[in-house]
């Protein structure tokens, strides 16, 4: 098989992010076709469409970034029932300017980290009807809903559960075959 290019999007800036965390234990569980890099949206300026004439810097790189990947994994944690705003400001900025929307038919899969037992879906479910605007083909199943992280990590910040890692690992080989049929 080919190997795709995937951009890893966290919705979290925390430095202790059980989001990131979980993104980091994906990425040594992914399948070797799957070459997944951790896409930064930290530091990015908050949309307004008056700065398209010149754009920042910062939108530019992440527009760029995106434009040259094969597929996208989400990670995000909830907050206050819905998506980060620091995620969906990435949404945002990749979608503009009108007509040069950079997620552009990309397959994607969503994967929400709390330490709730809710599991984030309300914010899992909430980022699946952004990607749907912006035209991402978003796996549907199976659904990753991580809850009670906290549990979930040693104090090296790697994940310590084996039913989780053979979830994820499982998670993992269904994405590759949704980017194989989508890219
Ligand atoms: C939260 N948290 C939270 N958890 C949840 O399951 N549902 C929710 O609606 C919310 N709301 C919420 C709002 C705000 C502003 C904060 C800061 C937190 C708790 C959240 O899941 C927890 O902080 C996670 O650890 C955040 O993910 P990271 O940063 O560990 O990846």
């Amino acid at each position: 098989m080919k190997t795709y290019k995937i951009a890893v999007i966290v919705g979290s800036l925390r430095k202790e992010s059980f989001n990131l965390k979980t993104a980091k234990a994906l990425m040594q569980l992914a399948p070797e076709s799957l070459d997944l890099e951790l896409v930064s949206i930290a530091g990015l300026p908050m949309f307004n469409e008056d700065l398209e004439g010149n754009p920042p810097k910062e939108w530019e790189v992440l527009r760029e970034k995106i434009r040259n990947v094969d597929g996208l994994l989400f990670l995000t944690p909830e907050y206050n029932r819905s998506v980060p705003g620091v995620l969906k400001n990435a949404i945002d900025v990749g979608s503009r300017p009108y007509g040069k929307n950079s997620w552009d038919g990309k397959p994607a899969a969503v994967v929400s980290v709390s330490i709730g037992n809710i599991s984030g879906f309300g914010a899992n479910h909430h980022l699946r009807q952004s990607l749907t605007f912006v035209n991402v083909p978003t796996m549907a199943q199976p659904e990753a809903y991580i809850g009670g992280a906290a549990a979930l990590f040693d104090d090296k910040g790697e994940l310590n559960n084996d039913s989780t890692k053979d979830f994820l690992k499982n998670f993992m080989l269904a994405f590759e075959k949704w980017v194989h049929t989508n890219a």
